[in-house]
């Protein structure tokens, strides 16, 4: 299709923006799981230090339209403030609105509500559709604002996610009329950026020219790994019949085959995985998903020409409140490079990722270059090593190497047999053979321009280069002593100004350098170019900013090499840099006190200000400035949480004789539109049919006894690791605890002996774990219920007692009370209803009584306290984190939710984990004063149940160059009126 504007355009290589061709190196980053809007920033400044020019984000339709026809996107859920911090940075945004998201959230972006529609979910039937529209209209609108068009980041627009794959099987595709239907929103609302698909793998849905619904841009996900990351070493064999074939297709003639006339573009690849309760912890992704896999994945996908390449997740956050699916637990770290609490430099995964981006960006020729297939035994002798040409026109050829199969761990020689424009030759010329390290993979250039000096070869990998005022300096890698070996053209005589162990020699007009790779650095000047020669772990201390003034953003194309920007060799993070007159400005972050290097300064700029403070500097003889940067250590106390001031609160008032729960909704409705659709029971026992989509579900079961029940049946659903109580009167009946493999539990449990003619209430508790996603099209899995789905008190004879309903989840349901943190920060568990979860409860209604002593029987207790925080956080990043002890022979089974200034921000149960940490970002912590710690505590067995320990921890702190954190001030306590 024709583009509908003139700043992004397409061809079959790029995008081209502003008429100039860009690869888009892209993160996924999502807004609603991080809830401190000053913080976007932090972010951004995070991805962008990499070399990367775009984020895409999810909007999560049920924290927007909580309850259907209310729109509504403030305070936390305002996205503006987040594109404001995309165009400060300099950083394009990809929209991926939905509807549908999958994300790992509750109802895969659907509201709870959506249960109750009475169609197909995801088709075009038309109260689907309509179900949609006041959503759709509104995002639409407020994406179109932000659109480069309007002068904002937003450059391109996914409809839907993954509308693929049918329950029915793959010969059943997805309805195009309503893919055709939510493109049609967005330009009515005036979105004019191209439109990029998502399709679930390279199944070639809507490609351009297929009619309806068809989209601009072709795009598909890929996740080589799978979802969990249990054996992080152990790579799995991956092979063409599995559908994970990105090691073993030539992945560019795929595409093109595919869609020919778009650049090849994949919107989701791995960037970690996403493992149930129960299973995997992030940790084991981020291993899984190291450095390796990104030298050895993501570099294929280079090799392949990708030019809209979209890393997920690149910072994952938290699934707070009740955002997450059943199937996963609170955290969304995602074992990103990007930690849940910021911290960048642990996994070597973030640093890997800046050398891959950086060299792409200083690399316009890449996307000129033609990708060939895959060959082994023609470029390099040696066929355990693949070789993936990409074959240039004088703008640079790329040769990608890595291990035949992807998963060996030897090492292994090899040399190169390079078609040079000068004539075909074996690399390295000097003698010696080049080395692959196990899970590798090097992208050796050939005929690849420095501006006016061309690079005949290097093996050794290219880090960035740029155009200074009188000089060009070029950054090379390699592995820890690997043997290197680099040609240029020139006719003068290669100095060795710096360092030592580089062998030079010249052949008529080229000249040779080789070297094994060191820890310390070595100089070569050839002409006017410098040549870094380092090491890949050095080479991680390098920061290449842009210069903050450039608003246009243009990322790879070699007008930037002119600009008057720096490099810089030593701090923990550059997060940006710009020049005013005679004065460089840096905000960065240190971990230590470091020598600062900055190579490039323009010539009419003499003073150093770094994070609000002028420094001191020497000159070197090469012109590059040296700073010695003072790192003083935070000092902060780590409040002992079993100190706080604990006060306690019975938090299941229900089971006590007194309770009166006539204000509670009555379960009355006679049918359901969900899939388990026709009623089991008299009365619907969901939750979504009485408008409760989060947390606890409380059933009261009202009845008269006949005096012979014995038996209670009753089955439960809440979704993967949920639980259930039941209690007659305020006799503990029994539990369910959960485990992973359970969404849906029958149970039995014993009656005693009740009197004829007496009332008697059942009181049932059911976690709604969060509602399913809906990625099978045709599933309506998203429709799965949560509650009670069949019950039966009977007698021995079989005789059956008949029971009358009440309900409750969060108070006000869909009119939801706390319009700050939305439709899902709530359950329904008393505490919750009554507001006493938020800061500043009305601490005369508890006792005293703490986490750590617990409760002696079944039962749901809270606890509050106050804890006061003084760190300065105008100076410096201290991730705070909460963690369990995990010791169930001591604590009982038990259900924790962890609340932060009102702020659901934990799940933590204890006999299934894997989560026991919980990082709260500051903002949600007030840093500076006071905060409020809730804490339900859901003893599910008979016996004691307690916390056996609850800490605070303070990880890695920096002196940091960030923003400051505003705290998200999104109210305290304030009496409910109609709390019940
Ligand atoms: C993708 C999906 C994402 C996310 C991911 C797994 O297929 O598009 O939304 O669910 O899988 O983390």
């Amino acid at each position: 299709m024709k583009p509908l504007q003139n700043i992004i355009t397409w061809d079959e290589k790029s995008l081209l923006i502003h008429g100039e061709r860009v690869m888009i190196w892209s993160g996924e980053v999502h807004p609603f799981r991080l809830p401190v809007p000053s913080l976007w920033l932090d972010v951004f400044q995070k991805i962008k230090a990499l070399g990367f020019n775009a984020v895409s984000f999810y909007v999560y339709w049920a924290l927007l339209e909580g309850k259907q026809g209310r729109f509504s996107a403030e305070g936390i859920f305002d996205l503006e403030p987040f594109f404001q911090a995309a165009t400060e940075t300099g950083i394009y945004l990809i929209a991926r609105p939905g509807p549908y998201i999958n994300a790992e959230v509750a109802g895969g972006g659907f509201p709870g509500w959506i249960q109750r529609v009475n169609s197909t979910l995801r088709t075009s039937a038309p109260e689907f559709e309509a179900a949609t529209d006041n959503y759709l209209s509104h995002i639409y609108k407020i994406i179109a604002k932000a659109q480069i068009t309007n002068g904002g980041p937003i450059i391109l627009l996914q409809p839907d996610n993954e509308f693929t794959y049918s329950a029915r099987g793959f010969y059943h595709p997805p309805d195009p009329a309503f893919m055709q239907y939510v493109e049609d929103k967005a330009h009515q609302a005036g979105i004019v950026v191209p439109i990029i698909g998502n399709d679930a793998w390279a199944a070639g849905r809507f490609v351009p020219g297929s009619g309806k619904g068809e989209w601009d841009i072709y795009a598909y996900d890929q996740y080589p790994f799978g979802f969990e990351c249990n054996d992080p070493q152990g790579w799995p064999t991956i092979s063409a019949d599995t559908g994970s074939s990105t090691l073993t297709t030539d992945l560019y003639s795929s595409h093109m085959r595919q869609s020919p006339s778009t650049p090849f573009s994949i919107l989701e690849f791995q960037g970690g995985g996403s493992p149930p309760w129960g299973g995997s912890s992030y940790d084991q992704c981020a291993l899984k998903t190291n450095q390796e896999f990104e030298r050895v994945f993501y570099k294929n996908l280079l090799a392949s020409r990708i030019a809209i390449f979209n890393i997920y997740m690149i910072f994952g956050g938290t699934s707070w409140g009740y955002i997450s699916y059943a199937g996963g637990y609170s955290s969304y770290d995602y074992g990103a490079a990007i930690e849940e609490d910021g911290r960048t430099l642990v996994r070597e995964k973030y640093s890997e990722l800046k050398t891959q981006a950086q060299f792409i960006k200083v690399s316009p020729g890449y996307l000129e270059a033609t990708p060939g297939n895959m060959t082994a035994g023609v470029y390099s002798q040696n066929t355990d090593v693949t070789v993936t040409p990409m074959t240039g026109n004088g703008t640079g050829s790329f040769f990608v190497a890595r291990h035949t199969d992807y998963s060996n761990l030897n090492s292994t020689n090899y040399t190169l047999q390079l078609p040079l424009s000068s004539g075909n030759v074996s690399i390295p010329q000097l003698g010696g053979s080049l080395t692959l390290n196990g899970r590798d993979s090097k992208i050796h250039v050939a005929d690849y321009p420095i501006g006016d000096i061309m690079l005949r070869y290097s093996t050794a990998e290219i880090f960035t280069w740029k155009q200074f005022e009188d000089k060009k300096v070029l950054i090379v890698y390699g592995g820890s002593s690997e043997l290197h070996e680099m040609a240029i053209l020139t006719l003068s005589n290669p100095l060795l100004v710096e360092g030592t162990g580089v062998k030079i020699e010249r052949f008529g007009t080229t000249a040779i350098m080789q070297w094994k790779t060191s820890s310390s650095r070595s100089i070569v000047q050839i002409d006017d170019l410098f040549v870094y020669i380092l090491d890949r772990v050095s080479a991680y201390d390098y920061w290449v900013p842009d210069l903050l003034a450039d608003k246009k953003m243009v990322s790879n194309s070699t007008a930037l090499q002119g600009q008057a920007s720096v490099i810089i060799n030593g701090a923990y993070l550059v997060r940006s840099v710009s020049i005013d007159k005679n004065c460089l400005f840096i905000k960065a972050d240190f971990n230590s006190s470091s020598t600062m290097e900055i190579i490039g300064v323009p010539k009419s700029v003499s003073k150093l200000v770094v994070n609000d403070g002028e420094i001191n500097f020497s000159t070197a003889s090469d012109g590059s400035w040296v700073a010695q940067i003072q790192y003083t250590p935070v000092e902060f106390r780590i409040p002992v949480l079993s100190s706080l001031n604990w006060k306690y609160m019975d938090s299941l008032p229900e089971i006590q004789p007194s309770y009166d729960d006539s204000q509670w909704p009555a379960a009355d409705h006679a049918y359901t539109n969900n899939t388990l659709a026709p009623l089991r029971t008299p009365v619907s026992l969901y939750g979504s049919d009485y408008g409760f989509h989060s947390g606890v579900l409380i059933f009261r079961g009202h009845f008269i006894a006949s005096g012979s029940e014995s038996l209670l049946n009753i089955s439960t659903m809440g979704g993967s690791a949920f639980a259930s109580s039941v209690f007659l009167n305020n006799t503990f009946l029994g539990s369910w605890p959960g485990d992973v493999a359970t969404s849906i539990k029958a149970s039995n449990y014993k009656v005693p002996k009740l009197y004829p003619g007496e009332s008697y209430v059942l009181t049932v508790l059911v976690d709604n774990n969060g509602n399913d996603a809906n990625w099978l099209l045709d599933s309506d899995s998203m429709k799965n219920p949560r509650g009670i789905i069949d019950y039966s008190l009977s007698s021995q004879t079989g005789s059956v007692t008949p029971l009358t309903w009440k309900i409750t989840g969060n108070l006000g349901g869909e009119d939801y009370m706390d319009q700050e943190r939305g439709p899902l920060n709530e359950g329904g568990l008393f505490a919750e209803r009554q507001g006493y979860h938020l800061p500043r409860p009305p601490l005369c209604k508890f006792k005293v009584g703490s986490p750590f002593d617990g409760i002696e029987k079944p039962g749901v207790a809270f606890y509050t306290a106050p804890l006061e925080l003084d760190y300065p956080s105008q100076k410096y990043d201290i991730p705070i984190t909460f963690n369990f002890e995990n010791n169930t022979e001591v604590s009982g089974k038990y259900r924790a939710i962890l609340i932060v200034n009102g702020f659901t921000f934990g799940k933590y149960i204890s006999h299934i984990g894997p989560q026991t940490s919980y990082p709260v970002p500051e903002g949600i912590l007030n840093y500076g004063g006071e905060n409020w710690i809730g804490l339900v505590l859901w003893s599910i067995e008979p016996g004691w149940a307690k916390v056996p320990n609850l800490t605070l921890s303070v990880k890695n702190p920096v002196m940091t160059g960030r923003k400051p954190v505003e705290v998200v001030n999104a109210g305290c306590w304030d009496r409910r009126q109609l709390a019940y």
